[in-house]
């Protein structure tokens, strides 16, 4: 019998993959809340901003490979296999907030097939899997390993990246034992091109892609606090870099303004917690963390090096994105940059060619358009959007602007001091 599947959450993530499987000629309903969403796949057309994706999802959807649904209950009803890629984020006390996908896994219980494999792909806390979800499934009736394959294999590719790095990603498989594991990995052969890792037991799955963000933090803090040092000393950091990563074992990241998304300053916090739970030291994991964050009060230390004083100044924040030409903002440096800047007496303001001045006010900011006239005393760029790359220094200049803090070292001091800006970028020197 072949595969038919049901992809639960079609966002950035959940769609590609829902696309790809239908591309190599499973029978895929996508499944997802937002029902604006839903009719757009329906239609044939993306609802995502994802290269790529367009001609291989109309083509998918005319010949009736995929199709979307709300209704959760009459797509898993109808499957043999499932993957569940629904958002988890963090509380307001940083714990990770599972709600959403323990009602979606209730969901899938109430109405799954004895056989079916269900597989997770949305970064968990370590345990998560087993000891959370597998219950609840098995609220169905239906034993795991006996009656349903249970499968967790993370989503290690990045939003706008995805079609291109679907298939060429390694897959990491782990599964509830060794039955899962084997129908995971059949799973996965029928999905995807890219090599398939089959990694044992759902917690070492988990702990691939924990650990992966992990060590990508603590690179950009180790980068951010030898950035500090090199401010100090007057050696431009991101310029030695590369110099730094050709010895064969260095892989040092850049630093910059601070890390958002709601990935690589989301995860490690739940190892953190687990980890703090358990009475076992993850300091490395919680300094980077510290560091990171830090940089919006680095960035205004920076900013009173050039200007003198901050207090009263107009600031505007080019970028509200966490990543250049992409409209999303979740935990973006952003907001803590206003933080900072509030709480040293500034006023604040931003900029972001992505976003309507409705968006941006509705989030808290005063919005400025960078084009009028108005006064601004200095700028921090927060987003090396494409759009910003071109600025026109002179124009900043008669804007008032007299100090520009480049928090992704994108341009020349020479050049704005040309225009009488003074530059600081961010272990510039
Ligand atoms: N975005 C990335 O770059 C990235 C990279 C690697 C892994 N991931 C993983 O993928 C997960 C999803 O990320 P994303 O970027 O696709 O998020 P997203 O917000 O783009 O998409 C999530 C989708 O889930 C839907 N959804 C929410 N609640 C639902 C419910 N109860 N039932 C059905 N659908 C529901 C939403 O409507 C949305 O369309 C993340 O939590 C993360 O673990 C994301």
């Amino acid at each position: 019998m072949g595969i038919s599947l049901a992809v639960i959450g079609c966002g950035k993530m959940g769609l590609p993959i829902a696309v790809q499987a239908a591309s190599r000629g499973l029978d895929v309903t996508g499944v997802d809340i937002n029902e604006d969403l839903v009719a757009a796949i329906n239609r044939g057309e993306s609802p995502i901003d994802e290269p790529g994706i367009n001609n291989l999802l109309s083509d998918a959807v005319k010949s009736g490979k995929l199709k979307a649904t709300v209704n959760l209950s009459d797509a898993v009803s109808r499957v043999n296999a499932i993957i569940v890629i629904v958002p988890v984020l963090l509380t307001d006390s940083k714990q990770a907030d599972l709600g959403t996908i323990k009602a979606v896994t209730s969901g899938i219980s109430r109405a799954m097939k004895p056989g079916a494999v269900v597989s997770y792909e949305t970064t968990l806390p370590i345990g998560t899997t087993r000891n959370i979800l597998q219950p609840l499934l098995e609220e169905s009736g239906l034993k795991a390993e006996k009656d349903f394959y249970l499968v967790y294999s993370p989503e290690r590719v990045k939003s706008l990246l995805v079609m291109d790095r679907l298939n060429k990603v390694p897959k990491v498989v782990g599964g509830a034992g060794p039955l899962s594991l084997e129908k995971g990995m059949k799973l996965y052969s029928a999905i995807l091109k890219s090599e398939l890792i089959s990694v044992g037991t759902l917690e070492k799955a988990e702990m691939v892609k924990l650990a992966g963000m992990i060590y990508r933090d603590v690179n950009i803090a180790l980068a951010n606090e030898l950035s500090r040092y090199c401010d100090n000393v007057g050696i431009n950091l991101s310029e030695i870099i590369p110099f730094v990563n050709t010895d064969g074992e260095a892989h040092l990241l850049q630093p910059g303004i601070g890390v958002g998304g709601h990935c690589t300053p989301v995860y490690p916090y739940f190892l953190i917690n687990d980890a703090r739970q358990k009475g076992v030291s993850q300091s490395l994991a919680e300094t980077a963390r510290k560091i990171n964050d830090g940089q919006a009060e680095y960035v205004l230390q920076r900013l009173k090096i050039l200007s003198g004083n901050i207090e009263g100044l107009k600031i505007l924040l080019l970028g509200l994105g966490f990543r250049p030409d992409v409209k999303e903002d979740t935990e973006s440096s952003a907001y803590l940059i206003r933080k900072a800047v509030e709480k040293h007496g500034a006023e604040c303001f931003l900029y972001d060619p992505f976003y309507s001045a409705d968006e941006i006010s509705g989030r808290g900011f005063v919005y400025h358009d960078l084009n009028s006239p108005d006064h601004i005393d200095a700028v921090i760029l927060v987003t090396a959007h494409t759009l910003f790359l071109k600025l026109d220094w002179k124009r900043l200049r008669e804007k008032g602007v007299r100090s520009f803090i480049d928090g992704r070292n994108c341009f020349k001091k020479d050049d704005l001091e040309e225009a009488g800006i003074k530059y600081a970028g961010i272990g510039s020197g």
